[in-house]
């Protein structure tokens, strides 16, 4: 088994047999061996250092009713929201003052918050924020609209697949959502020249492993410069409400391989992660992740973002907790980077 993994180390690829292998291996000892040397990539990279992305959950209203999200369109017991231009400003205003260089903007598909509203927001970030980056999280929308936000100023897109599998991908989505059409935003994105995330849920109902080898398969034609990998977690409100949320340690491995796969890829130990394990955050970084993504948006609309239940967003998960988080890095010899930490190019 160890071998898969050494191979992996060094042709950053694998027959899919040795993806099977590593993502159904329940013994401890390989697992350790594979957190360690992707550890081990990350560090040569990056060394000790964590960057951290300040998100701005600028919107719950969504036009989309995604099976397995808290904020879908068909779900009556949340209080929407929707962040005017002037609060979003003050978030960045404290996320500067805090050390924060990344702005990630996410949000449902919330078409009342128009493209020219969201070219404008980006605008106005950019002029008082020359020196950050400004990342959009806000979903699919038609390539000219998204060439509009680059020229506006933003450099980086998540979009996560959810999965490259069509058949499961209608298994999680109402009829009107178009794998389609996901997989062509993202290649827009990339030719438009955004560092592009995407990613998945581990774990998702319906989901097997040679869904999940797919996608291995997928991210790696892709080579996106930044890849969101996070636990499935329930929400009560959604038609999944009942299902099992995914298994920590297969997010773990998938962690690991992306990691040996792509070595300077911006990897995040995600709030989903950090939701469902205690310590999950520490347990990502230590498998390979590199970002960690605090929580800049206002107090008192935090609560309603609710993507799944129990969504974290204090402590360590807060943007003014930033000295939780710190201390938490620093017992596992880690420190935050307060860089931009854009995604750079090595040959080797
Ligand atoms: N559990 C885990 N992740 C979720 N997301 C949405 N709903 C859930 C859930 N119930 C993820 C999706 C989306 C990202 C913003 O949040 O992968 O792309």
């Amino acid at each position: 088994m160890k071998q898969w993994v050494d191979r992996l180390r060094i042709e950053k690829s694998l027959p899919s047999e040795g993806y099977r292998a590593l993502l159904t291996c329940r013994d401890a000892e390989t697992m350790e061996y594979l957190h360690r040397q992707a550890r081990e990539v990350a560090y040569t990279y990056f060394g000790n250092r964590i960057y951290i992305r300040g998100l701005i959950e600028i919107s719950n209203c969504c036009r989309n009713n995604c099976y397995y999200c808290g904020i879908r369109k068909g779900n009556t017991h949340i209080e929407r929201y929707r962040l005017s231009q002037e609060t979003i400003l003050e978030c960045c205003t404290q996320g500067y003052e805090l050390g924060f260089r990344t702005f990630v903007l996410q949000g449902g598909e919330d078409r009342l918050q128009s493209a020219d509203w969201i070219e404008e927001t980006v605008s106005i970030i950019r002029k008082q924020f020359p020196d950050c980056a400004i990342t959009l999280s806000l979903g699919e929308y038609p390539p000219e609209e998204y060439k509009r936000f680059f020229r506006a100023g933003a450099n980086r897109y998540l979009l996560r697949h959810e999965t490259y599998n069509q058949e499961h991908y209608s298994l999680l989505h109402p009829v009107e959502m178009s794998w389609k059409h996901r997989i062509s935003c993202l290649e827009s994105l990339k030719n438009i020249g955004f560092q592009t995330g995407t990613g998945i849920m581990v774990g998702s109902p319906g989901q097997t492993v040679e869904h999940l080898i797919d996608d291995i398969h997928f991210i790696s034609r892709l080579r996106p410069e930044m890849i969101g990998i996070g636990p499935f977690i329930p929400h009560q409100d959604t038609p999944f409400g009942n299902q099992p949320a995914g298994s920590i340690e297969q997010t773990l491995i998938l962690l690991s391989i992306f990691r040996l796969m792509h070595p300077n890829a911006l990897i995040p130990a995600t709030t989903a992660l950090a939701t469902l394990a205690p310590n999950g955050r520490e347990k990502g970084i230590l498998a390979g992740a590199n970002v960690v993504m605090p929580n800049l948006s206002p107090g008192n609309e935090r609560k309603k973002y609710e993507l799944y239940n129990n969504k974290a967003s204090l402590g360590a998960e807060a943007a003014e907790g930033l000295s939780i988080l710190r201390k938490q890095l620093q017992t596992i010899g880690y420190e935050i980077s307060t860089e931009k930490g854009d995604f750079w190019k090595r040959e080797n």
